[in-house]
């Protein structure tokens, strides 16, 4: 039987969107306030969930303390506290939106998740705008 067992975590950071190519007017056009050239921040919330097959033996999908363990180590002492544009490798010439933050967390957790599983990125920039990215 396949289950899907999530586990919320949180970290805040700052970021900004633009693109080096436009000028101050047309990355304000296109990507409003998170433009802002002095940067800003966002109390990220995110859902990661695994989905696979319940282990006979443990009863467990994935142990939660080792996916607790994971999204500390991964994401929470890479992203919690940090700009990301300025000191995340990721974001250098990646554009640190919900979308594509939501796509390096999948990233760098899937390698540490049995290839047997599945896993979904849900990633909240505010309590009302949220991205999902399952690979
Ligand atoms: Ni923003």
């Amino acid at each position: 039987m396949k289950v899907k067992v999530s586990r919320k975590a949180h970290f805040n950071a700052a970021h900004r969107l633009f693109r080096e190519d436009w000028d101050d007017e047309k990355n304000t056009a296109v990507f409003g306030k998170c433009s802002n050239p002095n940067y800003h921040g966002h109390n990220y919330e995110m859902v990661v969930s695994v989905y696979g097959e319940i282990d006979q033996k443990t009863g467990f999908v994935m142990d939660m303390k080792k996916l607790k363990e994971l999204i500390r180590a991964e994401i929470e002492e890479a992203f919690d506290h940090k700009n990301l544009n300025v000191e995340v490798p990721e974001f250098k010439n990646l554009n640190p939106t919900a979308e594509n933050i939501a796509v390096v967390i999948w990233k760098k957790l899937r390698p540490h998740i049995s290839k047997d599983k599945d896993i979904e990125v849900v990633l909240y920039e505010t309590p009302r705008n949220f991205v999902t990215f399952s690979g």
